[in-house]
């Protein structure tokens, strides 16, 4: 079994999530199970990233050691993710104490070899972001990354040769062109980044406590990102002993990450990581934000939308189906209550929901939940299924969730199209007409086939699907939905319950 290797950034506790983060997990879920469903050995990591100044002054305010609140907030956050089915397989913290031990053996490795020299920082420091800029860096000379304001900033601090490693980082995005994706973020990197320079980064602080002390040097703490990134390694046993899955899962299949931190992920990232001597990640997907109005949905912008609430009042599968749809794969998505409620009421309870019912409703009126023995009837949806299957597997694969769906949705649609034109209703007025048992089973043939392309999308519905229709459990494999018409009879299905109620505006939906 070949492995896969998916990991989302690690989550700043420094505030409960909002729906913005749950995009990347959510995203990076949704490939982990499609790829466990392609039959892949997944390993798929998230966590937290809990040092820095940030936390610290949080900390302060809550009256509170930084420990004990980043505490409150990573249980917030592993039921977070409990609740929206979020599968990972190990879950981080950079407070661990193998991944403080692997950050203080990469630092000390680094600066024996001499890509780390000690030196004397001057430059623009963006709090908010933690990150440290050179005077050109900024955009009207504020940071390019958050557009907020940046302080003059000077201490004596040890750096990373970044600048060493421009000419090979060059070498290496130019024979692989698709490290970075989507193409237009590699585009971005090499304009603002690379073809102005590299220069030297600072990759310690004294003016912080909260952070991992360089152990040689203990004045200076580690800086948050190196001590940040060096958890996709340290997760896997790099320098530590809790591990021992770095020779299988290096290097990673994908880092799935926002926008705003491609530069650390396709630029500082690959630069460590030749430094150690490593292999590079294969591929790092930069997706772009969730936008509530025209503005990144951000808590220090006060539009934050509760992840746990929409939940609770939509439905977990509701949110994830909004979320991997409505967001254009790499692109800025908009949020709002009337597009959550459209997609439910039209896609979800219109198309999906109301395909399932009535199908499973008329196994039930017409032959007490037993379709009898039957016949495969010829029909459009055959054709239909097979290429809906092979182009979503073509989107998944290139990390395209939006894409992906519509293709199952061409098979929702035509199913319900099928049971519109070959009216079972008519059929069952002839008694005995085995055409009726026939379309029936050609239906419930193609819920099969939709029950397992979705899973990945929305698990738990999926499993709800698949319950309902009752099958032996390697009829809901990959290998399975390639061929239509494996369903035997007779067959017994089950009563459902509705998958996706309506939402009704007038009743006060939201
Ligand atoms: O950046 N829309 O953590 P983080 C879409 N600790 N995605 C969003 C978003 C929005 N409105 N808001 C946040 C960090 N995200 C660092 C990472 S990795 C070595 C260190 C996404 O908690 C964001 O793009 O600020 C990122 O992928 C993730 O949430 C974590 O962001
Ligand atoms: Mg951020």
């Amino acid at each position: 079994m070949p492995n896969f290797y998916i990991t989302t950034p690690i989550y700043y506790p420094s505030d409960n999530l909002h729906l913005g983060h749950c995009y990347t997990t959510v995203a990076a879920d949704a490939f982990a199970r499609y790829k466990r469903l392609r039959g892949f050995n997944v390993l798929f990591l998230t966590g937290t990233d809990e040092h820095g100044q940030k936390i610290e002054v949080k900390a302060v305010a809550a009256g509170k050691t930084p420990k004990e609140y980043v505490d409150e907030i990573v249980a917030n956050i592993k039921e977070l993710w409990d609740n929206l089915n979020v599968s990972f397989d190990r879950f981080i913290r950079t407070t661990d104490d193998y991944h403080v031990k692997s950050v203080q053996l990469i630092f000390r490795k680094l600066y024996e070899s001499g890509d780390i020299y000690k030196g004397n920082y001057v430059g623009k420091y963006c709090r908010p972001c933690e990150s440290f800029f050179s005077e050109y860096q900024l955009i009207n000379s504020n940071c390019p990354d958050c557009g907020r304001e940046v302080i003059d900033f000077s201490e004596e601090a040890y750096f990373f040769r970044l600048s060493k490693y421009q000419q090979q980082l060059k070498d290496f995005f130019g024979n692989n062109p698709d490290f970075i994706s989507p193409n237009s973020r590699a585009t971005e990197m090499f304009k603002n980044f690379m073809e102005i320079g590299l220069s030297d980064i600072c990759v310690s602080r004294t003016s912080i406590k909260w952070g991992i002390p360089v152990d040689f040097d203990p004045e200076h703490i580690v800086y948050v990102w190196i001590d940040a990134l060096a958890n996709y390694i340290s997760a896997l046993g790099f320098e530590n002993t809790q591990y021992s899955d770095f020779a299988s899962f290096w290097p990673c299949d994908l880092h799935l990450v926002g926008k705003e931190i491609m530069r650390f992920h396709t630029i500082i990232w690959p630069a460590l990581l030749l430094a150690l001597g490593l292999e590079l990640p294969k591929k790092v997907f930069g997706h772009g934000w969730l936008l509530f109005g025209d503005d990144k949905m951000s808590k220090s912008k006060g539009n934050v939308v509760e992840p746990l609430q929409l939940c609770k009042r939509f439905g977990v599968d509701a949110i994830r189906y909004f979320l991997l749809r409505e967001m254009p794969f790499g692109e800025d998505g908009v949020f709002s209550m009337p597009v959550l409620i459209a997609r439910i009421n039209t896609d979800l309870a219109n198309d999906l929901g109301n395909l399932v019912s009535r199908v499973t409703a008329m196994v039930f009126k017409y032959f007490n939940g037993v379709l009898p023995k039957t016949q495969q009837e010829e029909c459009v949806l055959r054709e239909v299924c097979v290429s809906a299957t092979e182009s979503f597997a073509h989107f998944m694969d290139e990390f395209n969730p939006p894409r992906a769906i519509a293709e199952v949705w061409k098979i929702i649609v035509a199913a319900n199209r099928y049971v519109d034109e070959s009216a079972p209703w008519a059929l069952a007025k002839e008694s005995g007409n085995p055409k009726l048992s026939g379309t029936l089973l050609n239906l419930l043939e193609a819920i099969r086939i939709i029950s397992v392309l979705i899973s990945p999308i929305i698990p738990e519905s999926a499993k709800k699907i698949q319950k309902q229709l009752n099958l032996q459990q390697d009829l809901y494999s990959w290998v399975s939905i390639k061929t239509f018409g494996l369903i035997s009879t007779p067959q017994q299905i089950n009563t459902g319950v509705a998958l996706f109620p309506r939402i009704d505006v007038a009743q006060g939906g939201y």
